[in-house]
């Protein structure tokens, strides 16, 4: 593992962050995360833009260039040894006195670069189960904020239950999970929440939806409720972190036979094939 600070590469455990940072005290920040196969970091384009767009949406200047972003990543992998990694990075708004309005101050950008954590292959195989919550964020989920004190919580109430996800519902609408986007198959026809600023647009999301389209899978981004989800044939959730998990059940109600169907197999396959 390896550390990055503003302009210094450190043992992870070695950084020291300013009390009055504003990342620390307000969550005043942004961030992505890059899995890294065979030494190379996967879509890293797609994260650096979304990261310069997360930033735009909360007024902070990036301290890096996109261009030197993405060498600071490949740097850091290398650095750090890992052949199979994963790469969180960060921008906050900066050092400064404790004060709501923010001055003028220069970003701060942080990275470390860890061993993959690994999805047991169990899930894949049988499915993951999730359950409903009601959605308790903000108007701006497109934005990858530090702030996710909803998602955290929404999360840990999955997970005391036994379930890997909470998928989020607002307005009688299922919008994304804590972590993750959400899709469904229903007579083969792929389905997933339009982009709008309740949901992260997913790097993995657009991967998945190019690839439904050179299978001649037909995808349609359009809204559903929770009732169109427990009645689909298939379903699954979709991030960086787990690719494509089935989801075998919602509210302990299994979605179609309770196994993962075919089109979320076939769209896995075509998935890791993109990053061989
Ligand atoms: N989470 N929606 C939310 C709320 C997310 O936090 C994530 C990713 C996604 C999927 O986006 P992507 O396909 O670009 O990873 C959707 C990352 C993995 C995280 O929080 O670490």
């Amino acid at each position: 593992s390896i550390g990055f600070i503003n302009g210094q590469f450190i043992e992870i455990n070695q950084a020291v962050i300013p009390i009055e940072e504003r990342g620390h005290q307000f969550g005043d920040g942004v961030y992505e995360f890059v899995k890294v196969y065979n030494s190379v970091p996967f879509l890293l384009e797609e994260h650096i833009n979304r990261l310069e767009k997360s930033a735009a949406g909360i007024d902070i200047k990036l301290p890096y260039s996109l261009g030197e972003i993405k060498a600071i990543v490949i740097e850091s992998i290398k650095k750090s040894g890992l052949k199979d990694a994963e790469v969180y990075f960060q921008a906050t708004r900066g050092i400064a006195p404790r004060n709501h309005a923010f001055p003028d101050v220069s970003s701060s950008f942080t990275l470390t670069v860890k061993p993959s954590r690994k999805v047991p292959k169990q899930s894949y195989e049988e499915g993951i189960d999730t359950i409903l919550l009601e959605d308790e964020r903000w108007g701006r989920c497109h934005i990858k904020s530090l702030n996710l004190l909803p998602n955290i919580l929404a999360k840990h109430q999955a997970a005391k239950g036994g379930n890997f996800e909470a998928i989020l519902v607002k307005d009688g609408y299922v919008t994304e999970g804590t972590s993750s986007n959400v899709f469904v198959v229903k007579n083969g026809v792929l389905y997933t929440t339009p982009l709008t600023s309740n949901i992260l647009a997913g790097i993995t999301r657009e991967a998945i939806l190019k690839l439904a389209e050179s299978a001649n899978v037909v995808s349609i981004e359009k809204k559903f409720t929770p009732e169109f989800l427990s009645e689909a044939d298939e379903a699954f959730i979709s991030s960086t972190s787990v690719e494509i998990l089935p989801i075998r059940a919602v509210n302990q109600q299994l979605i179609g036979n309770g196994k993962p169907g075919e089109t979320t197999k076939t769209l896995h396959n075509l998935l890791c094939k993109l990053r061989d």
